[in-house]
């Protein structure tokens, strides 16, 4: 007898855990599908980081050397995110911009996108 009473209970238990398993993979399912929103004020205090170079008349940077800085403002949203998401994944290779990218969040990238995407 107290042996069947402890397969039930262990019976319970696992499938409790099993419910908890099947939850939890619900969420982490469904969370890609939860797009982040970019909200262009709040990436007011985030484009310091960013007018140094993509603001500048002529779009040039002169350090290390000089270079052509590409004018963002304008870009797509989409573009703007996929590109910075490149720069942090290391698909895109460029230094600075990999550098930058990877101290953005999910949320900072899709602000500054917003932000871009109708900046003139
Ligand atoms: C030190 C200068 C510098 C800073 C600071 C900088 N960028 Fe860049 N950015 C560049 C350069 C140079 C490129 C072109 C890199 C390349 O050739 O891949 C670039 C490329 C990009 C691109 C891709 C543009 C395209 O047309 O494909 C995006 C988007 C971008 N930067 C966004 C940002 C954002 C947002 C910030 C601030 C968080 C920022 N950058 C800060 C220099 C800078």
């Amino acid at each position: 007898m107290k042996r069947i009473g402890l397969t039930v209970r262990a019976m319970r238990t696992i499938s409790a855990i099993g419910a908890t398993t099947g939850l939890l993979a619900a969420v982490a399912v469904a969370t890609p599908a939860m797009a982040v929103e970019g909200n262009a004020e709040a990436a007011a205090s985030k484009k310091s980081m960013c007018i140094g170079c993509h603001g500048i008349p002529g779009y040039k940077a002169s350090f290390p050397e000089v270079y052509n800085v590409p004018y963002i403002a304008g870009q797509n949203a989409k573009y703007i995110e996929a590109a910075l998401n490149a720069y942090k994944k290391g698909d895109r290779k460029h230094p600075t911009m990999r550098g930058i990218a990877e101290t953005l969040t999910e949320q900072d990238i899709a602000d500054l996108a917003a932000y871009y995407a109708q900046a003139k």
